[in-house]
């Protein structure tokens, strides 16, 4: 399991630009589904026809980063954010492009609470615009550069949002025994700039039931904000966040087989972020649908921790829903 969340999350993918991940995601499932494709936005949708009830996964694929938008005298790029930045992780930190130029992020003088977007920017190491431009186009996306650490029990990498979630449908599907239903994988794009890939996907698949598997927030380092998740508590059932109320039935589902499969579990409520979960409700006349969340601290920063153990319950719990009648969708 190490070794696959080493593998996802030192992959190159942000928003928009998902096939290196996917392709990988492809190559650990695909001689244990019945098809896998890759559909117009990049979603990749793996099945497992049943004639039971359809059961949407998503977990998505693309993970937050920066574009350059000017290239200027000096060689220095300007940039904009692809998905959610918080500035102050930014400061020292490296990126890399899809053709492997690092750069580093420098900031111009001034108070550090007066800190912009636009007061930040990227040197490749180009003494000049010319140089730079070898280098780099307007309109290149690049990703935090950092390595996957092995803390033991816990893990820290870039991208756990949400190559963990991708790392728990992958093992659900490599151990997925008996399940008469028909079951979609999918590992969606473009999430972090508004839940994209996974409305296209949930419009064609049409789900009786849509789970998202995604990272949430803990609130349980020092000063944290108080929420009731913890690192290492469980696996967290989404009551609500301002993507989606979970819906009661799905909700209940959830706690009643963590409960009758001694599923480690805890409830979590975000007050500000949202899943796949946000999308897929809303497909055609409203899927029920929820969310089960990877506890993850310093949420989209290079330095997201988890804790195996929770991811294992979040497996198991797919799993779980997997094998269940699902009488009441
Ligand atoms: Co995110
Ligand atoms: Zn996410």
């Amino acid at each position: 399991m190490k070794s696959l969340i080493k593998d996802l999350v030192e992959s190159y993918g942000p928003t928009g630009f998902e096939s290196e991940v996917t392709d990988k995601i492809r190559s650990y499932i695909t001689d244990y589904v019945d098809e896998c494709y890759v559909d117009p936005l990049g979603n990749l949708i793996a099945r497992k026809k049943g004639s039971g009830k359809k059961v949407m996964f998503s977990a998505h694929a693309d993970e937050i980063g920066v574009i350059v938008t000017y290239i200027d005298d000096d060689g220095f790029l300007r940039f904009s954010n692809v998905g959610g930045l918080n500035l102050l992780t930014l400061l020292g930190n490296r990126v890399r492009f899809a053709n492997g130029v690092i750069g580093v992020i420098g900031r111009e003088k001034g108070e550090l609470k007066d800190l912009t977007l636009d007061k930040l920017f990227i040197d490749i190491g180009a003494d000049s615009k010319k140089e730079a431009r070898k280098k780099v186009a307007i309109g290149d996306f690049a990703i935090f550069h950092r390595e996957f650490c092995d803390l033991g029990q816990r893990l820290v990498a870039k991208s756990m949002d949400d190559r963990i979630g991708c790392a728990v449908l992958v093992e659900a599907i490599r151990r997925l025994d008996q399940s008469n239903h028909d079951l979609y994988f999918v590992f969606s794009a473009q999430e972090e700039v508004g839940l994209r890939g996974a409305r296209t996907a949930a419009y064609g698949i049409d789900p009786d039931l849509g789970i998202a598997i995604d990272v949430t927030r803990t609130g349980d380092t020092p000063e944290a904000p108080r929420m009731d998740v913890s690192l290492g508590k469980g696996a967290a059932i989404k009551v609500k966040d301002s993507s989606v109320i979970a819906h009661p039935k799905v909700k209940n589902l959830m706690v009643r087989l963590a409960e009758s499969s001694h599923i480690k579990y805890q409830l979590e409520v975000l007050e500000a972020g949202g899943t796949d979960a946000g999308a897929i409700h809303l497909t055609k006349s409203g899927v029920p649908s929820g969310t089960i969340s990877i506890p993850c601290r310093y949420v989209h920063s290079p330095s997201e921790m988890i804790d195996l153990d929770d991811v294992q319950n979040c497996v198991d719990l797919v799993l779980a829903i997997c094998r269940d009648p699902l009488e009441e969708f």
